[in-house]
């Protein structure tokens, strides 16, 4: 799809003295004190607020921080430790600003950080009168907010409509251009993980990606709906036996395309849910009706790692056990180290995904990591995202 890109209208001058308004995600974990417990999203946005001030524009920088109600500003709605972080990281002042919409004054060469953009009447329906206000502010509008890419507001969507100019950051310009290269064109063979506890939550996706993928491993919650589709006992694992058809259908999808679903060989199983429970690795064959299924086997880690070393293309989302508790963690940790180890292309996305990667310090071997949440979920369910919709729109004049 084509987009305006910021960094070309950067290079070509046409940022140069002007207002520039980025709709970042900022939306950052923080503690119950407001302390930012993970800070990933907010070092993603300097390169864009750096391409602006160094391209001498007067830079405005605006997100969302959890969901407050609108018109209701509570102080843990505030990005003031977000201002104060981000100054850090820019090595100059970032003034917080409250009260925005109706104007705001900020000089060439200045970035000011709009406070919390959900707050504003209007923001989550997209309000066209919010929206031509905040359009108003700005010569060029910058999205740069991935994570949120998959939300139509007026902060992400309404401005991108009324503003003179409607740019892609390069945040998302990147996580777009790793998207495609990840399922539009892939190196193959292509293997998907997708894992997590529901079927339900993923099936659009398992779906989607069951046309696309030449393999597609499952874990969790979902590989105990495959395996009980597979015709396996997996005794009280979680499951979700209403899907069974889904399930089967989406391996007949892949069997009929000479792809595969692989199923667990092997697995770890406990009579309890608990970090201290003895884990027992068994064949699939003979888990018992009190197990509690909690990981993957070695047998199958095993098996899914020699495919995942072989692959031209690696997206991955969910860990395949409960890589939480030590005992249960073999699983995750074999793939994340088969992730690292692979030539292939790799994706990562989506939260307890992108703990695994940090538990296991294999950042810097992932080809791509997301910062979308609900937004990396959408690309996989072959969605196209909002902000990529009217983005092109606008190019297209
Ligand atoms: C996220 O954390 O996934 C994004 O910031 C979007 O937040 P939302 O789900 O509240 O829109």
């Amino acid at each position: 799809m084509q987009f305006i890109r910021f960094s070309d209208l950067c290079t070509s001058g046409q940022a140069t003295g002007k207002r520039v308004f980025i709709r970042a995600d900022l939306n950052v974990p923080q503690d119950d004190s407001g302390k930012i417990t993970e800070d990933t999203r907010i070092r993603a946005s300097i390169p864009c607020i750096e391409m602006a001030l160094k391209a001498g524009a007067a830079v405005m920088v605006t997100s969302h921080l959890g969901r407050p109600t609108e018109g209701e500003f509570k102080p843990e709605d505030s990005l003031a430790p977000v201002a104060a972080r981000m100054s850090e990281l820019l090595g100059k002042p970032v003034k917080l600003v409250s009260n925005w919409v109706d104007g705001v004054a900020v000089n060439s060469g200045e970035v000011i950080l709009l406070e919390n953009c959900r707050v504003n009447k209007g923001e989550k329906k997209n309000a066209p009168e919010l929206a031509q206000k905040m359009a108003q502010l700005c010569d060029i509008f910058v999205h740069d907010a991935f994570g949120t890419a998959h939300r139509a507001e007026a902060s992400t969507y309404g401005i991108a409509q009324y503003a003179k100019i409607a740019s892609a950051g390069p945040l998302l310009a990147a996580e777009m251009d790793a998207i495609s290269l990840a399922l539009a064109n892939p190196k193959r063979p292509l293997v998907a993980i997708v894992a997590g506890s529901k079927v339900s939550t993923k099936l659009t996706i398992l779906q989607a990606l069951s046309a696309k993928v030449d393999g597609l491993i499952v874990g969790g919650g979902i590989a105990n709906t495959f395996m009980l589709a597979a015709g396996l006992k997996i005794g009280k694992s979680l499951a979700e036996p209403d899907l069974l058809d889904s399930a089967k259908a989406v391996i007949e999808a892949m069997k009929a395309r000479g792809a595969e679903v692989p199923i667990p060989i092997d697995v770890v199983c406990a009579k309890t849910f608990a970090a201290d429970a003895v884990a027992t690795v068994k064949a699939a064959t003979e888990v018992a009706d009190d197990d509690l299924i909690l990981d993957i086997g070695p047998k199958t880690a095993q098996l899914l790692a020699e495919k995942l070393k072989a692959a031209g293309t690696i997206v991955w989302n969910g860990p395949v056990g409960v890589f939480e508790f030590d005992a249960f963690a073999g699983g995750t940790k074999a793939i994340a180290q088969a992730i690292a180890d692979s030539e292939a292309f790799s994706i990562a996305g989506g939260g307890d995904t992108l703990a695994a990667i940090a538990k296991y310090g294999i950042e810097q071997q992932v080809s791509y990591i997301s910062t979308g949440g609900g937004a990396f979920l959408e690309v996989l369910e072959g969605k196209t995202l909002p902000a990529f919709e009217i983005l092109g729109k606008r190019a297209a004049g």
